[in-house]
């Protein structure tokens, strides 16, 4: 596993068998590992991540575009993030792209300043030395023969940071692109269009990306970014929110019809997230769609994960409106959730089918399941969920809804909710939990005595919120990491789990904590990242017990664990958390497992001061460490250091 340094901490105490020895009977843990009668298997797909476009997760985030405001169609601003200079005017005549018509003409006349534009990016531009940047735009001459245009990198001390020179010469509209070389890296260059001869041109769409995305495509993601999400393994992605796909108002919900197709006809959205938080106002967010739900069941395949689309059920955000779609006009709801399944694996002679070949894919991309609505509640919801379930039943009955039992992990509106799913017989309800640290160590058996016939628990949105402050800390970490030995244990009944939210720019964000930090050049994985990476990696296939005094752990003695066999690695894998200011002492004893275990088994473990955080300039403080220990005669006498998370990989023979 890359992530895990094959050295041992300094601070690291695990002591093999005999050490413990000396301690006092009456201060060692006795913990059994037990298989039990009938095990329980756990959901090939239970781990995943939950991505959602806020704190510019998408465009300024993962997707790889660097020029904001491309299409000058940012509402009301076309020119936001971009300075003019010279004569210009933001037009719409016989545009370019129907459902994007604006863009600029630009005459140069001859003044001293010349005519041009610079456009700011996303908080800048990270560029880095002798990477090359593939430049995009479409433009058309106005009564001049030709025009000869520069693409300039402007570094962030205003210097010259590499250029490229194309001849316009066409009246009609005309695709043209460039390869910018970056002389220096710098993480806040700007790009500079700048005319270089009399006359005048109409441009639109001026796109830069890095020459190297993810899986070297051209619309596509950015390098770091989509690789730390391969790294998680994930089994399951969500997307693309949360509330944006509510919407504020109900036209201002994520439509995914908006987003497939050419890239360059995507229409618009504003990003609730630009507004909706007053304190980390961003008025400069919008959706462009570019990275869209093509791209998102792309980039699911390629990284093995199932796919779990979320679109509107007719409700705009609850928290910001009361605005719903009359009752009898929801068909045109139901349809879009119907025509996505259609998208993702109807045939190519379907209508949607076709657009997803017409995108390069004409195999489908085996859409499992899909969730309506996001943090609903009242009495609308269900009645609005219904008419979703009776026509996807009836045209798709191989694919699982999930639904939702509101925004709080308890309450009114989750006690309403769940019986409601369980009488509409949803196949997943929708949990989220943003709680503080002593909520996530007393939830350990939440799930304990859920009902195992009903619906199946998908914990969709769930983070420790450690203080005022709501840093990513270890502590935070560990809480989560402690928690979720309570969803393995009951992974009967939770078949999914995803952290919220995923990603944030560190200019731009308005929610934290998040799981992954970057900026325009880098990124930083938080020590969130590294349980979920953890549990992820080390899912198994079937739930073990491990028991204490005849009870499972879940805060005795502030010990947590879960263990799981791995039917492919044939391993036992323990998980435990020790939330204690002290370290303990443990006998794991393996005895009543029939394999042999060898001797040699992995030990990882996860520790650091509670208030640590990964940041961009100190990004290992929290990050797991791995080594070899030894087993003797079936038991494993340890001490479990103090607030740490722990992992024991035991191999069968
Ligand atoms: O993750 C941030 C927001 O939290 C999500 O959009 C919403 O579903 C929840 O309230």
């Amino acid at each position: 596993m890359n992530i895990l340094k094959k050295s041992i901490l300094a601070s690291c105490t695990l002591l093999s068998c005999g050490l413990v020895a000396s301690q006092a009977q009456s201060n060692v843990m006795e913990i059994q590992i037990l298989q039990p009668k009938k095990e329980i298997a756990i959901q090939p797909n239970m781990w995943g991540i939950f991505f959602e476009d806020i704190n510019f997760a998408a465009d300024g985030g993962l997707y790889a575009e660097m020029v904001k405001n491309r299409s000058f169609e940012f509402i009301n601003s076309p020119l936001m993030g971009w300075i003019v200079y010279g004569p210009n005017e933001i037009r719409t005549e016989q545009p370019c792209f129907d459902r994007n018509p604006h863009y600029i003409r630009l005459s140069n006349q001859g003044l001293r300043s010349g005519t041009g534009l610079v456009n700011e990016g996303f908080r800048g531009m990270g560029v880095v030395k002798d990477e090359t940047y593939r430049v995009v735009f479409y433009a058309r001459t106005v009564e001049t023969p030709e025009m000869k245009v520069q693409f300039e990198l402007m570094n962030s001390d205003g210097n010259n940071g590499g250029r490229v020179e194309i001849m316009v010469n066409s009246s009609n509209w005309t695709k043209y692109e460039a390869i910018l070389t970056a002389s220096r890296t710098d993480e806040k260059a700007r790009l500079r269009v700048n005319t270089r001869n009399l006359g005048t041109i109409d441009v639109d769409h001026i796109s830069m990306f890095p020459s190297k995305t993810w899986k070297n495509r051209e619309n596509g993601l950015r390098l770091d970014l989509a690789q730390a999400l391969a790294d998680l393994s994930p089994k399951v992605f969500r997307f693309p929110g949360g509330c944006i796909i509510e919407g504020n108002t109900l036209e201002t919900r994520y439509n995914w019809k908006n987003s497939v197709g050419p890239v360059e006809n995507r229409p618009i959205n504003e990003n609730r997230w630009n507004y909706t938080f007053q304190h980390r106002f961003t008025p400069d967010y919008f959706q462009t769609y570019g990275l869209g739900f093509f791209e998102f069941f792309q980039f699911c395949e390629d990284i093995g994960a199932d796919a779990l689309p979320v679109v509107s059920c007719g409700l705009a955000c609850q928290y910001e409106s009361k605005e719903k779609v009359a009752f009898e006009d929801l068909n045109c709801y139901v349809q879009d959730a119907l025509d996505l399944i259609e998208f993702a694996n109807g045939p190519v002679t379907s209508t949607w089918g076709k657009v997803r070949a017409d995108m390069g894919h004409p195999e489908a991309f085996n859409l499992k399941m899909i969730g309506i609505g996001n943090e609903q509640w009242g009495e609308d919801f269900p009645k609005y969920l219904n008419e979703f379930i009776v026509a996807i039943r009836a045209k798709y009955p191989e694919i699982k809804i999930v639904g939702s039992s509101g925004p709080q992990s308890d309450g009114k509106d989750f006690d309403y909710l769940w019986p409601e799913m369980k009488r509409l017989k949803v196949d997943l309800v929708d949990e989220h939990y943003y709680r503080d640290p002593n909520w996530f160590l007393s939830n350990a058996r939440r799930y304990d005595n859920y009902d195992r016939k009903g619906p199946k628990v998908f914990a969709g949105e769930y983070a420790c919120h450690d203080g005022r402050d709501k840093h990513n800390t270890f502590y935070s970490a560990l809480c989560e990491a402690a928690f979720m030995t309570g969803l393995e244990r009951n992974a009967d009944v939770v078949h999914l789990a995803t952290y919220a939210p995923l990603f944030a720019h560190i200019d731009a964000w308005q929610w934290r904590p998040d799981m992954i930090w970057y900026d325009n050049l880098r990124s930083v994985k938080s020590a969130n990242y590294y349980v979920q990476q953890l549990y992820s990696t080390h899912a198994g296939t079937h739930v073990w017990d491990a028991i204490s005094n005849g009870k499972t752990l879940a805060g005795e003695e502030g010990i947590y664990a879960s263990v799981v066999r791995d039917s492919k690695s044939n391993q036992i894998i323990l998980k435990v958390a020790n939330t204690q200011k002290e370290k303990k002492a443990v006998k794991i004893n393996l005895s009543s497992i029939k394999a042999s275990i060898s001797n040699q088994a992995t030990h990882i473990l996860f520790k650091s001061e509670l208030g640590n955080e990964n940041t961009l300039e100190n990004p290992n403080l929290a990050v797991p460490v791995q080594q070899q220990i030894e087993i003797a005669n079936k038991v494993l006498a340890t001490e479990i250091n103090s607030e740490s998370f722990n992992i024991y990989i035991l191999n069968m023979n």
